[in-house]
């Protein structure tokens, strides 16, 4: 179902990247926003704002367009939002709800920077293109955190963050997850070629057992999952046992993680 009534108005996706196609393609396969009520601003000609305007989408319309907006989504890259915001600025409502998916892009700085509107700051993955995604939002405005709600939960696992210092704790999770799930496979097929496997089996075995063990995740309690694979006294019990002695596999990802929030931390400042 579209959710232009809560929304209340047209879309503005300001930037068609990576992160705005997956946006837009996410939108579009979950009907979450009518394409009619679709605005797109790209300097470039991209595939997925082509496929909207297909569809019925506005792409680069005159920017009095912008005047009925409801929400303005910046999807460019952080060092360049002010100069993108300058000239759209003026044709915006006194309703809109600026939507950032810039990392490290605060609220403050951006209400120091555009003042007026309500923000809403939502972290999403490009999982949204395939409606698979993950989304942290984080808003001080009850009605922007649900229009922040409203667009990325039929697209995205979403979660409503208490603070917004802990957007760089969510990235760091969420954001880098899937980077540091592809890691640990790499390394459990380079075991298996120590092991005695050679690198191409390894490979294929660690790779289709552990999306395997991704698509079997669903919400069940990750110990209850363990528990059907690993019997006491078994090999994968002593290859647990070893994983994480000492605590150390908590350790090691305690750090990853740690790193990656000092990271995005010192990328904000
Ligand atoms: N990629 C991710 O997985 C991810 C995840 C979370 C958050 N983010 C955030 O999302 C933002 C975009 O990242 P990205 O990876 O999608 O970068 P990207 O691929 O470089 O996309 C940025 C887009 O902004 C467009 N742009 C430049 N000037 C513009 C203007 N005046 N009006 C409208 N669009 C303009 C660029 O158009 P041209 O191509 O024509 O130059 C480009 O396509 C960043 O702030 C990033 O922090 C990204």
């Amino acid at each position: 179902m579209s959710v232009s009534a809560p929304v209340g108005g047209p879309v503005v996706l300001v930037g068609c990247g990576r992160l705005g196609s997956a946006i837009l393609e996410g939108w579009l396969l979950t009907e979450t926003v009518a394409p009619a009520n679709l605005i797109v601003l790209s300097p470039s000609e991209k595939p997925a704002a082509e496929a909207a305007r297909a569809r019925g989408a506005r792409i680069n319309p005159p920017l009095e367009a912008l005047i009925q907006a409801a929400v303005i989504v910046l999807a460019v890259k952080p060092a360049i939002w002010r100069e993108v915001m300058a000239p759209l600025a003026p044709f915006l409502n006194d309703r809109a709800v600026i939507l950032s998916v810039m990392a490290g892009v605060t609220a403050p700085t951006l209400a120091e920077g555009i003042g007026g509107w309500p923000i809403v700051r939502v972290m999403p993955t490009t999982g949204v293109s395939r409606g698979r995604g993950v989304a942290s939002v984080w808003s001080a405005d009850a009605d922007a955190q649900a229009v922040g709600r409203a667009l990325f939960a039929p697209m995205a696992e979403t979660v409503v963050l208490e603070n917004e210092a802990l957007m760089d704790a969510a990235t760091a999770v969420a954001g880098s997850g899937a980077a540091y799930f592809y890691a640990f496979t790499e390394a459990l097929a380079r075991a298996g070629e120590a092991a005695g496997l050679d690198a191409a089996t390894a490979d294929v075995l660690a790779r289709a057992s552990l999306r395997s063990a991704a698509d079997s995740m669903g919400d069940d309690g990750l110990e209850a999952l363990i528990g059907r694979i690993a019997s006491p006294g078994g090999s994968t019990r002593a290859g647990l046992d070893a994983l994480d002695h000492d605590g150390r596999l908590q350790t090691m990802l305690k750090d990853t993680v740690a790193a990656a929030v000092r990271r995005n931390r010192e990328m904000g400042a």
